[in-house]
């Protein structure tokens, strides 16, 4: 009988140890800008209703059609077993604007600021750059209050400083409006006329997005697509004037925080919740998958999941999409220990295990190998695990109640006291 090997699910992968630092540095980094920007932390469950994501999303979307990982249970309710349609979130925004409807915070507060950070899930075929399972980390300002351009260009600068902050400076900041309601019905029924004669010439993809979502052709990466939607005139005809004013004073705070971007008319955005401003930020080092983050403005969503009449705006980044475009630069050294204590017989152990204790109860980083090794290899790991100082003890330092403390960058050694078990000389040497 053959036994099977397991591996990761296609699509997903592993964050091993020494991946982590980088991993850390991101996020710590992002939290601690987000608090800068006045943001603060919402955890949301890994999975909501399958309902919530379509009607949030729009059943049309290419995220609702073809990339939800669903959940088909049987769970108790009540007394009674019922079948339940749950999905994996797909990305955050539904479920956080679920629950600031559940949790009222429109009475709370004028303007809920939250952020995100966290694994997302989607069914898509993987390729470099593109998971099914991935982090994002994002925020969404959401309340009466934020009926504003300056929220506009605060969540896009947020973006673009936080992307900086990583180090990364090789990207591109691509901005457009959608304007209201009315403007985007007038926007998809300008597509439609325009589009009705190049049918034919577009991908079978794009044939059946012309019904359910004719904005996507836009951005179809298709060559026979491009060329088609490169020869209709994408003015901003579609927009009211109050729509187009509004576009302007984003882009007005934009210039005056000095942030470069590209007015882009083609970019609409997959999915169905937004209005007036959408951006995207695009990396130039990261082949086909090259959105780093995207984001925009959503002011019917909150109302359209039965919530109050509220607006709001947000953005997320694809955080293994950071790590790619930064390269060599995402390279964090792993922390190495404050020390390592070497034992060369059982009664050494016995000692070392003591004093390990206690320089790990007054917060020292160590460890110990209990193998009782040879010195060489105990020497090895402690130069793996990056100790900064060594202990070792062996016969000759029991007999003399010492121990030899080796500082490794330096490359001395001195014998230290510990008679009758008293190791606040150790200590205070180790802590220096
Ligand atoms: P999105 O454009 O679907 O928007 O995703 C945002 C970012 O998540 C992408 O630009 C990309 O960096 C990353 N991402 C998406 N899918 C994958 C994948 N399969 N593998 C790796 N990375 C991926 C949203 O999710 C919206 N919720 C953003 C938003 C927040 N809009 C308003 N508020």
């Amino acid at each position: 009988m053959s036994i099977k090997n397991f591996s990761v699910p296609r699509g997903t992968s592993d964050i091993l140890p020494e991946q982590i630092p980088t991993w850390q540095m991101i996020e710590s980094k992002a939290r601690e800008i987000f608090h800068t920007f006045g943001f603060r932390e919402i955890r949301t469950p890994y999975f909501e209703e399958t309902e919530l994501f379509a009607r949030s999303m729009g059943q049309t979307s290419d995220v609702v059609q073809k990339q939800m990982l669903n959940l088909q249970a049987q769970l108790l309710q009540g007394d009674e077993e019922k079948s339940v349609h749950l999905s994996l979130r797909p990305e955050n925004t539904a479920s956080v604007v679920r629950s600031y409807i559940q949790n009222r915070l429109d009475k709370k507060e004028g303007l809920s600021k939250l952020y995100y950070l966290g694994a997302m899930f989607r069914g898509e075929r993987p390729q470099k750059g593109r998971l099914r399972q991935f982090h994002q980390m994002g925020v969404e300002a959401i309340g009466p209050d934020g009926k504003t351009a300056y929220l506009d260009a605060e969540v896009i600068s947020l973006a673009v400083y936080l992307l900086k902050s990583f180090g990364l400076n090789n990207f591109k900041l691509k901005i457009n409006t959608l304007g209201d309601s009315q403007d985007k019905e007038n926007f998809s029924k300008y597509l439609r006329t325009e589009l009705k004669p190049r049918l034919s010439q577009l991908c079978p993809d794009c044939q059946s997005r012309f019904e359910r979502n004719v904005f996507r052709i836009l951005d179809c990466k298709n060559h026979d697509c491009q060329k088609q939607v490169s020869q209709i005139n994408l003015d901003d005809s579609y927009l009211s004037s109050a729509s187009r004013e509004y576009f302007q004073q984003v882009k007005k705070v934009l210039n005056d925080f000095k942030i470069e971007y590209e007015v882009t008319p083609k970019l609409v955005r997959g999915l169905d919740y937004y209005t007036h401003t959408v951006f995207e930020i695009t990396g130039s080092s990261l082949g086909s998958q090259d959105a780093l983050g995207a984001g925009g403005r959503y002011n019917r969503l909150v109302e359209d999941l039965s919530g109050p009449d509220v607006p709001a705006v947000g953005f997320a980044l694809g955080i293994e999409r950071i790590i790619l475009a930064l390269g060599e630069k995402a390279v964090v050294e792993e922390k190495g220990l404050d020390a390592f204590i070497v034992a060369l017989d059982q009664p050494a152990l016995s000692e070392g295990v003591l004093i390990l204790n206690e320089l790990r109860l007054h917060k020292i980083s160590s460890d110990i190998d209990y193998t009782l090794a040879s010195m060489k290899s105990q020497m090895r790991l402690a130069n793996k695990l990056k100790a900064a100082k060594v202990i070792i003890i062996g016969e000759n330092e029991l007999k003399k109640e010492v121990v030899l403390l080796k500082n490794m960058s330096e490359s001395t050694q001195e014998e230290i006291s510990i008679k009758n078990k008293n190791y606040s000389t150790l200590l205070n040497r180790i802590a220096k």
